[in-house]
């Protein structure tokens, strides 16, 4: 199951970077399978902080869906630690048994 099928698609992909008041929040964060782990990722990051900053936000929000707790780790890495959790904006159900919420990780900028 890919990551973008169970995010809500009511968000247009210029949304995936929103400034919302003193927060910005980003999502829809990828790297290509084959340059996994050799930077990419954290540079993103990076670029999407700088850009808050200069629009004057002062902390910045993820959400990750409880379905991939290495996402978290990841997130961890970079400064980001979680501060709450809300229903997931599933698009399908899932497998019987299966739950899933959205964490939230926040940064001070
Ligand atoms: C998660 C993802 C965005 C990370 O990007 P990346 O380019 O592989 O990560 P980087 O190489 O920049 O790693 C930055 C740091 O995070 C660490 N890291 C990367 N992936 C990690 C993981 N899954 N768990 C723990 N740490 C991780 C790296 O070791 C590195 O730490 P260091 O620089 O202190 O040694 C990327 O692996 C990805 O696209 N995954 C699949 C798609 C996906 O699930 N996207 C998430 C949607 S929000």
């Amino acid at each position: 199951m890919l990551y973008s099928d169970l995010m809500h698609k009511a968000k247009k992909p210029d949304e995936d970077v929103t400034v919302r008041g003193p927060r910005g929040y980003f999502g829809m964060l990828a790297v290509d399978p084959k340059q996994q782990g050799t930077g990419p990722g954290r540079t993103m990051v990076t670029a999407a902080e700088d850009y808050f900053r200069e629009h004057g936000c002062d902390s910045i929000e993820i959400d990750v869906l409880s379905l991939r707790p290495d996402l978290l780790l990841f997130y961890c890495r970079l400064g980001y630690s979680e501060i709450g959790t809300h229903p997931a904006p599933l698009v399908r159900a899932l497998k019987p048994g299966l739950e899933c919420h959205a964490i939230i990780v926040s940064k001070t900028l």
